[in-house]
């Protein structure tokens, strides 16, 4: 099990309906193509669909969303607000959704990166993720994307 040290003052917690305004904000600060709150609220009900977010003094600074599959779970969308980006929020979510996921007995976490989001290529690469495989013209714009995989702390019971 890996440790899970926590930035000073944040929780995290699943996530909450009455979050999604704030929600909609940082994915609109983040993304050319954000989500809004319909799609968020319609993915957040699938019964295999998991959120997570940290937060700071009852305020969202960063979410996870997981989707589980038969073996492992994937990560829909990890983002962390603009002006808290580089203060450890995503290494922090990253963690506990980990030990999350072997708890629930997935044994991997996958996810999709931009071929030019060197940002989360980085991350992914110092948290221990691997490319398992490119995409060619995956995305809307033509662009590679890289399918990122990294195995899951196994639990006792998993
Ligand atoms: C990618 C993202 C989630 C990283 O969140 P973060 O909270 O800033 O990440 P952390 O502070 O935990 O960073 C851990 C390490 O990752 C690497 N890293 C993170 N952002 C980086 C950047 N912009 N450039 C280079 N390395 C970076 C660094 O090694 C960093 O350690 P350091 O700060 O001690 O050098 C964040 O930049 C983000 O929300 N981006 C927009 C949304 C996105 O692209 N999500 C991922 C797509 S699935």
């Amino acid at each position: 099990m890996e440790n899970e040290s926590r930035p000073a003052g944040a929780t995290i917690r699943r996530i909450a309906f009455w979050d999604l305004r704030s929600i909609v904000e940082i994915e609109e600060a983040s993304y050319n193509t954000p989500w809004d709150k319909d799609q968020l609220e319609s993915l957040l009900i699938q019964p295999e669909v998991e959120g997570w977010g940290l937060y700071v003094d009852g305020k969202i600074h960063a979410y996870a969303i997981l989707r589980y599959r038969t073996r492992h779970a994937f990560v829909e969308t990890l983002t962390v607000h603009p002006e808290h980006r580089r203060t450890g929020f995503a290494t922090n979510l990253m963690t506990h959704v980990s030990q999350r996921v072997a708890n629930r007995g997935s044994r991997s976490l996958v996810l999709e990166v931009h071929e030019g989001n060197l940002a989360a290529q980085l991350f992914y690469k110092g948290l221990g993720f691997s490319v398992i495989k490119v995409m060619h013209g995956y995305f809307d714009d033509g662009a590679d994307g890289y399918l990122f995989s990294r195995r899951v702390p196994q639990t006792q019971s998993a």
